[in-house]
């Protein structure tokens, strides 16, 4: 398949960002806006993205005259004619894209291949509605289209023979890395990562743990590039919004019910960095609001009465405690400033810190990551204790993330859905483990993919905590996925 020239048709964040991807391939690129202020927009979006290629040394002066030189707009389809390929990138409505279709197909020569870049849409349904079903495909791509490396070519009954390979062939040549995938809802990335971040939301507006409490669980906590709440400004929440509509319709089930929040900042506009302004605020000069709760004091406490089950954890805040000189005392009738309950997330802190007699003086405290601890408030914690745990974890050089006594705390709470419905996906036979750790991979940034990360975490351990939060909610979008069970009462790792 020789392409010379693509249109692209929408010139949005995603539009902009795949404009770029085929210039920089050397490949001609027709922007389709009819929109005027959405096309300088996103002009603008690209200009931007070359300019800071050029700052980080990334592209020459030169390269970036001719990538833009490769690049022109245009307000009407008929410019897309002598396109080889035609890529649509308009908003997540099936009657857009429908229309948009029945324009490439009055404009194109009928051997041009037509893609779209539905981030959840059916593609067959649009392909349905083409006059050359046959030459419609799926071809999505990941924002920041420039940056991230994964192409989901999508190929449905209608696609013909051959198509899908070309296509992979062609976002080889735009140095992505295509995973081929078949036409069910959300593809295999945004079907595992659109729930997370909805369940992200739910933590947020039920009050379980502030906006940057829950981006440092997945960003320390778990090592990914972005916070859940960060990322959904990123992809924009209306786009979310969609996506997560479109995959209950599809899978039902409670993990992709949108929380209301979402809704409601999408309703109002506050769609996210597109609109200025999200779940965060990026308008100039505003303020991220001050990280909740921390309450560093000038020392922090100095003698911690610590109550551990002498396994490892219980050691490492033995031994944290002793290097930053803080005394510690294991009896609960010495004097202390503070009770530590040395916990883990499948397991309550409530019932030690009653036995400690002091339960209004006593917070859990899991070492979730290398540098991070999570501070566990029960319901008999007081506000002042809460603050001191803080100043406790500063003192150990550790940061400090507040999360209330329920199962999985905040990391595992974000976690273990989300590698229950990777597991899920194995377990349908939709995508091999090794397809969804590499789309999630170059999709979204992982350092590494879910299975990767569920075998080094162990399956009995995800196993645990995901029981315990099924127990302790009794929401089905807890259940435990039964292969998940097999590979821990096996010891069997999900990778080779
Ligand atoms: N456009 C172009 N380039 C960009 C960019 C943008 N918007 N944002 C970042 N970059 C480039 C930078 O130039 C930089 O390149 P360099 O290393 O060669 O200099 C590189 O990306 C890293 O950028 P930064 O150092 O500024 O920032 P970070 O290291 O924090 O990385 C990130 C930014 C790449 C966005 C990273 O945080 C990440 O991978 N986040 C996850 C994003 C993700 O999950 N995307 C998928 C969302 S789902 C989706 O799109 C599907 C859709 O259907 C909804």
């Amino acid at each position: 398949m020789e392409i010379r020239e693509v249109a692209v048709v929408g010139l949005g964040t995603m539009g902009a960002g795949i404009a770029e991807v085929f210039a920089r391939a050397g490949i001609g690129v027709v922007a389709i806006e009819a929109d005027q202020d959405a096309l300088r927009r996103g002009l603008s979006t690209l200009d931007g993205s070359l300019a800071r290629a050029v700052s980080r040394g990334r592209l020459t002066q030169d390269e970036q005259e001719q990538v833009r030189g490769r690049i022109r707009a245009a307000s009407g389809f008929g410019e897309a004619a002598a396109a080889d390929l035609a890529v649509e990138v308009v908003p997540e409505r099936m009657e857009i894209k429908r229309q948009v279709f029945a324009e490439l197909d009055r404009v194109c020569s009928p051997e041009a291949v037509l893609a779209t870049n539905t981030s959840s849409l059916s593609v067959t349904a649009i392909a349905a509605a083409s006059r050359h079903p046959g030459r419609v495909i799926g071809m999505h791509f990941f924002n920041p289209a420039p940056v991230m490396r994964l192409v989901e070519v999508v190929s449905t009954v209608l696609t013909s023979d051959g198509l899908a390979a070309a296509v992979a062939d062609l976002a080889r040549h735009l140095g992505k890395t295509p995973v081929q995938v078949t036409d069910r809802a959300g593809f295999v990335a945004n079907a595992l990562l659109l729930p997370y971040l909805n369940h992200a939301v739910r933590l947020l507006e039920t009050g379980y743990a502030s906006r940057e409490d829950i981006d440092l669980a997945a960003t320390a906590g778990i090592g990914l590039p972005m916070g859940p709440l960060a990322l959904l400004d990123l992809i924009g929440l209306d786009t979310s919004l969609s996506i997560l509509d479109v995959l209950r319709a599809e899978l039902g089930g409670p993990r992709y019910a949108a929380a209301p929040l979402l809704r409601r900042l999408a309703d109002a506009g506050r769609t996210g960095r597109k609109a200025g302004r999200g779940i965060y605020d990026y308008a100039a000069g505003a303020q991220a609001s001050p990280a909740d709760g921390n309450g560093i004091g000038p020392a922090g406490p100095s003698t911690v009465t610590l109550i551990g089950s002498g396994g490892t954890a219980d050691a490492e805040l033995a031994s944290a405690a002793a290097a930053a000189g803080i005394n510690v005392t294991r009896n609960p009738a010495h004097a202390s400033d503070l009770v530590v309950i040395a916990a883990s997330p499948a397991e309550p802190v409530l019932p030690a810190a009653l036995a400690s007699g002091r339960a209004g003086q006593a917070v859990g405290m899991h070492l979730a990551a290398a540098g991070l601890a999570e501070v566990v408030r029960t319901v008999a914690t007081q506000e002042s204790t809460a603050a001191a745990a803080g100043a406790l974890a500063d003192r150990l050089g550790l940061r400090a993330l507040h999360s209330p006594d329920r199962p999985g705390f905040l990391v595992g709470a974000l976690l273990y859905p989300h590698l229950a419905d990777a597991v899920t996906m194995v377990q349908d036979c939709y995508a091999t483990a090794a397809d969804v750790d590499a789309a999630m991979t170059l999709g979204c940034g992982y350092p590494q993919g879910p299975f990767a990360l569920l075998d080094k975490i162990g399956s009995q351990a995800v196993l645990d905590g995901l029981r315990a939060m099924h127990a302790g909610y009794g929401d089905p979008a807890f259940a435990v996925p039964p292969l998940l069970a097999e590979h821990a009462a096996a010891g069997l790792g999900f990778l080779g």
